[in-house]
C-alpha cells in the first residue's frame, strides 16, 4: 500500500484524489488517508502531492512508519473523498512545518 503521512496535516491539497484510480482515499477534519484495503500501489498520488506527504509503504522514513497503522485504523471510519475537494485554506502556511500530527493531539 501507499500510505499518506503527516506532512498532508492541515495542508490536505488533495491533488492525491483527482489522479488515483480508484476510490482509496478518505477524508478527515484536515488529513486524508489511504485505506489499504483499496490501494493498487499505482503511486499516482507520490507525484502529484505538493506537501510530499505520500509514500510507498517499504520507503516510509522509519519516524514516519506510524502512519502506517492510522491510515489502516483510520480508513475504516471516514468517509471517501471525492475530487472536488479544495486544499484547506492554511494549507500553504502549514507546508513542511514539522510534528504536524503532535499539533493534532490534545
Ligand atoms: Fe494530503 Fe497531499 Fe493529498 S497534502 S490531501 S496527501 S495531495
Amino acid at each position: 500500500t501507499h500510505v499518506v503521512t503527516e506532512q498532508c496535516v492541515r495542508c490536505k491539497f488533495a491533488e492525491c484524489v483527482t489522479y488515483c484510480p480508484v476510490a482509496c482515499f478518505r477524508e478527515g477534519d484536515t488529513f486524508l488517508v489511504i485505506d489499504p484495503e483499496e490501494c493498487i500501489d499505482c503511486g499516482n498520488c507520490v507525484e502529484a502531492c505538493p506537501a510530499d506527504a505520500i509514500y510507498p509503504e517499504d520507503e516510509l522514513p522509519p519516524e514516519l512508519r506510524p502512519a502506517l497503522e492510522w491510515n489502516a485504523r483510520l480508513a475504516p471510519l471516514l468517509p471517501l473523498a471525492t475530487a472536488d475537494l479544495r486544499p484547506l485554506a492554511e494549507a500553504d502556511a502549514w507546508l513542511g512545518r514539522p510534528d504536524k500530527w503532535g499539533t493534532l493531539a490534545g
